[in-house]
């Protein structure tokens, strides 16, 4: 590609009246994703974007350049170095502020810090035991399935994957019934943008209660083993590090799941046998994370062939570089895809993440075998916005059945909603109840 010829925008791309930025958060870009990192790939190995208005960033689309970023101590993730949100270039209240703003957790962290936060969550996500997270999803999966399989029809976005990892991760974290119905409620909220600063309230202060409640009553959870840890997280660390795990991973497992649920779909059945075939093709063609790793440099620098200035907002499009060129394009069983990222931030959840995943899908697919969209896949949606690839909706069709799934399990002895009674007044959850509704019908 001659990184000097004068580069074509794809159709209806507006790159010419955002000052040659290229616009990531505009519905023609979820529209054709493609063709924007086609058109991006012009300027060479970087390109200039927009976020969201008034908000530039260089984005690497090139898979060797952004593994040299993922991988140079001198880009830092402590975002309290964002050059354009210190001047105030970058309105506070810009939509992509809460993502990328610094919190105290392992994503902003950097060297020694970085790696005692982080150290705290591999070896606590390391503890879960697989057979046990199988079987967590695996009822999870019965219970949603149910709750649509005698209507014939359902969207699988809605109905399935937004609500699974929710679930799951309620269990993993030891959620009490009225803990988890508010971390339900926040998470929703925060990612579909309905009052988002309430909705992250609403995060908080019941992650704030799950960890009070943790310190005095233990469980076999992640949240009560990050607490035990010996990189002694204060409370305040907690509950930081516990809002990005559900957060960083809610939203990315509900795309995976989406996304592959969306391939095998879209493709000739028994196209994919092996759903970790079509998890693979996924996360290279489709990652559900297609924008991230904000990183900034410590001072003015060439990269790449660009000048880069300290405290610029450098970004990896993961989607970008996957299909860069044949050699990185995905091929079975090539695991070295930028769908995880890569380097010290890379995700730390690729294990339960993908068994979740594989445990979500097979069982779907297992208890309604017949299963098709229901409309042409050209009408499928995507929801706009620089960071995700993310489908709007999957409405498909299937021949009716009784609700299956029965649980398997006695319920966890955590689960009683006299634990953690909110006090009068706190709960504000909206949707209040789906977790309690969950653990009722397990302890049936
Ligand atoms: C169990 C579910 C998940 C959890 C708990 C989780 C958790 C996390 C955490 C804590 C980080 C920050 C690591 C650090 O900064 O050192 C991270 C990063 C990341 N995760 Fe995950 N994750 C999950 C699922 C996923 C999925 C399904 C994907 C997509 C395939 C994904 C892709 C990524 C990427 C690309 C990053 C790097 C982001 C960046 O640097 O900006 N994660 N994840």
């Amino acid at each position: 590609m001659d990184a000097h010829s004068v580069p074509v925008p794809p159709p209806g791309c507006p790159a010419h009246d955002s000052g040659g930025r290229v616009p990531l958060y505009r519905p023609e870009f979820a529209d054709e994703p493609q063709a924007y990192y086609d058109f991006l790939r012009h300027y060479g190995p970087t390109a200039p974007v927009e976020l969201a208005p008034g908000v530039e960033a260089t984005l690497v689309t090139d898979y060797t350049a952004a593994l040299n970023l993922l991988r140079d101590p001198s880009f830092r993730k402590d975002a309290r170095q964002w050059r354009d949100l210190n001047s105030g270039k970058v309105p506070e209240d810009s939509p992509v502020v809460p993502l990328l703003a610094y919190r105290p957790n392992c994503m902003f962290a950097d060297g020694a810090e970085h790696q005692r936060l982080r150290q705290a969550v591999t070896e606590s996500m390391a503890r879960i035991d697989s057979s046990r997270l199988a079987r967590i999803t695996e009822r999870v999966s019965a219970y949603l399935i149910g709750q649509f399989s005698t209507r014939g029809s359902a969207d699988l976005m809605a109905d399935y994957a937004r609500q699974l990892p929710l679930f799951v991760f309620n269990e993993l974290f030891g959620c009490p019934a009225e803990i988890g119905d508010r971390v339900l409620f926040g998470i929703s909220g925060m990612f579909d943008g309905v009052n988002a600063a309430e909705s992250a309230e609403v995060l908080y202060g019941a992650v704030g209660e799950l960890v009070a409640l943790k310190r005095t009553r233990p469980g076999d959870d992640v949240t009560s083993w990050l607490m035990q840890h010996q990189a002694e997280l204060t409370d305040e660390e907690m509950v930081h590090q516990l809002s990005l795990l559900l957060g960083a991973g809610a939203e990315p497992l509900r795309n995976l799941i989406g996304n592959t649920l969306h391939r095998i779909l879209t493709h000739d059945r028994g196209a994919y046998p092996d759903v970790r075939n079509a998890i693979d093709d996924t996360l290279w063609q489709n990652p559900p994370i297609a924008n991230l790793a904000p990183h900034y440099p410590v001072a003015d620098r060439m990269y790449a062939g660009q000048h880069v200035a300290a405290g610029e907002l450098m970004m990896v499009s993961f989607a970008a570089a996957n299909t860069a060129t044949a050699r990185t394009k995905g091929q079975a069983g090539n695991r070295a895809s930028l769908a995880w990222s890569a380097g010290p931030h890379a995700c730390p959840s690729q294990r339960p993440a993908t068994l979740i995943t594989v445990t979500a899908v097979d069982n779907l697919l297992g208890q309604l075998p017949d299963i098709e969209l229901a409309v042409p896949a050209a009408l499928l949606t995507w929801r706009p916005g620089p960071f995700h690839r993310a489908l709007t909706a999957l409405p498909v069709r299937f021949s009716a059945v009784q609700a299956v799934g029965q649980p398997t399990a006695p319920p966890h002895p955590q689960h009683t909603t006299t634990q953690a009674e909110p006090a009068a007044g706190q709960r504000r959850s909206g949707n209040a109840g789906k977790w309690s509704q969950f653990l009722s019908w397990l302890r049936k």
